[in-house]
């Protein structure tokens, strides 16, 4: 989708002010995830014995599959946030 060039420099002074850029949000991938994502299932699911993910790419392909099945449109920043936080948290990969 094409975005105006206003919205994208915006964009672009938000994250300035915001200090160093980081890949991800740790704290924006916690409130997002905490809003959308245990609706059906505790975060058990990402500690059970057989679990889907076990590396960094699989858990992103499993968050990018759910903010997909959920409609909710989430950014690839989105993403990479509740990624980075359930990785972190959950999985203890890195
Ligand atoms: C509509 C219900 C539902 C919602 C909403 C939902 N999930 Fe899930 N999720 C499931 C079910 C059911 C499973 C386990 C079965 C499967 O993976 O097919 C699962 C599995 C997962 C797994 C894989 C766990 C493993 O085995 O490693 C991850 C990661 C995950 N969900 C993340 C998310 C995230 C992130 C969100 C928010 C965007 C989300 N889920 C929202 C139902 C849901």
């Amino acid at each position: 989708m094409q975005k105006p060039i206003g919205v994208l420099l915006a964009g672009a002074a938000v994250a300035m002010i915001g200090g160093p850029s980081v890949a991800a949000d740790l704290e924006r991938g916690q409130s997002l995830h905490d809003t959308h994502c245990v609706i059906c299932h505790t975060t058990s699911v990402y500690t059970r014995e057989d679990r889907i993910a076990n590396t960094y790419l699989e858990v992103r392909q499993q968050v990018q599959r759910w903010q997909e099945n959920t409609k909710l449109r989430w950014t690839p920043y989105d993403i990479d946030s509740v990624t980075e936080y359930l990785a972190g948290r959950y999985y203890k990969i890195p």
